[in-house]
């Protein structure tokens, strides 16, 4: 597994080829695969590809900044490793490799609380700027402590994931029969999950002042409601296609919650971002910072931490470029008059953005 590469990756293609060729059929599908028939899983896609640039040029774009803020630190790209179970099934240390790769590049790590090595370990691997992402399996009791033990260990903000009131049908995980270890022998507590109301994120923001970033809204609705409550994170996410089936996709519903929440908190968004194009459209649209799912596991099981280093400075290099082209020199400078609603052109697959790789043979 994580087989070290003898030359660098020029693409994000090359990337995904070896983590294909790495990975066992069980964990490549559990990575890649999404709810059902897969159509969110395509619409996310479906949704960054019908979005256009509409570029400006003879602008001075000789010195590009394509650093952000987050939660008042400097990170060097407006991106997240979005919070993954079971790393430790993709590479060897898990979220402590994912750590390592997140502080040595300069991006922010959410660490899951169903992955390895935990809250604790992962915190002392490496020096990153963190946030601890919580499913909430117990009481009121059980999460508090989650809190004291996120804060005591220096995580920035605390996330509560909100699309899994059910745990959705994962057809590929069905069909291999892979039994994934951690839900195996993880304690019961999947009734707090779908319990689970605005009433504990009340009870939450009355009890906590640590920042909250509610993952998993879908509609503007919902964001409102979000806000209502004081939440200082509206996080856009179907969970990359992998929970409610026949969703929209994410690009698509970002304006509408940006526009609801109208500045009142930062907006987040995930799904299908696996291009520095797609990160370029989300900032245009008006989210904050966009949290990448598979792609960073996809560059750890390529080559481990520095195959996770490698594909953020691909994705770096492809935001540079594509911020340049558009004629701004730094996300300051971009506004939805950089973007248009266009015709989607291609595959709307999970790797539709990887025209050269077509789906890699499964199983
Ligand atoms: C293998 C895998 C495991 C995931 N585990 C979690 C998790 O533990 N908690 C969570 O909130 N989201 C989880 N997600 C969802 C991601 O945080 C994120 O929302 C999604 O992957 C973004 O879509 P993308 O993979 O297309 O970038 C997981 C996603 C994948 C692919």
């Amino acid at each position: 597994m994580n087989a070290p590469h003898t030359e660098p990756f020029l693409t994000l293609q090359e990337i995904i080829a070896a983590a294909r060729r790495n990975l066992a059929p069980g964990p490549w599908s559990y990575l890649i695969g999404g709810a059902e028939t897969e159509t969110t899983v395509r619409r996310n896609r479906q949704a960054l590809d019908s979005i256009a640039f509409r570029p400006r040029v003879l602008r001075d774009v000789s010195r590009i900044d394509s650093s952000a803020d987050f939660f008042g630190r400097k990170v060097r790209l407006p991106v997240m490793l979005a919070p993954i179970g079971g790393l430790e099934s993709i590479v060897e240390g898990g979220a402590a490799a994912a750590a390592r790769g997140a502080a040595q590049f300069g991006v922010p790590q959410i660490l899951s609380s169903v992955c390895q090595p935990g809250l604790e370990a992962t915190a002392a691997a490496a020096d990153t700027v963190r946030v601890f992402q919580l499913y909430v399996r117990g009481d009121d009791a059980w999460v508090d402590d989650h809190v004291k033990r996120a804060l005591a260990h220096g995580y920035a903000a605390f996330c509560l994931t909100v699309d899994v009131a059910m745990y959705s049908r994962r057809e590929r995980d069905l069909v291999g029969r892979f039994v994934k270890p951690w839900r195996a022998t993880a304690p019961a507590g999947s009734n707090f999950q779908s319990g689970l109301s605005w009433d504990q994120v009340k009870r939450f923001k009355d009890k906590h002042s640590v920042p909250l970033i509610l993952k998993g809204i879908a509609t503007a609705e919902d964001a409102e409601i979000a806000v209502q409550h004081g939440v200082e994170v509206v996080y856009v996410s179907n969970h990359g296609g992998r929970q409610l089936d026949h969703g929209l996709g994410s690009a698509a519903v970002l304006p509408p919650i940006v526009a609801a929440v109208g500045g009142r908190a930062e907006v987040w968004v995930d799904g299908g971002f696996m291009r520095g194009t797609d990160i370029v459209k989300a900032i245009a649209l008006g989210a904050h910072a966009v949290g990448l799912g598979r792609l960073p596991c996809l560059g750890l099981a390529a080559a481990g931490v520095p195959g996770l280093v490698r594909a953020l400075e691909i994705l770096e290099n492809e935001i540079q470029t594509c911020l340049g082209l558009l004629g701004v020199a730094s996300f300051a400078g971009l506004t939805s008059h950089h973007v248009a609603a266009a015709p989607p052109v291609g595959e709307a697959g999970v790797f539709g953005a990887f025209p050269l790789l077509g789906e890699p043979p499964h199983g």
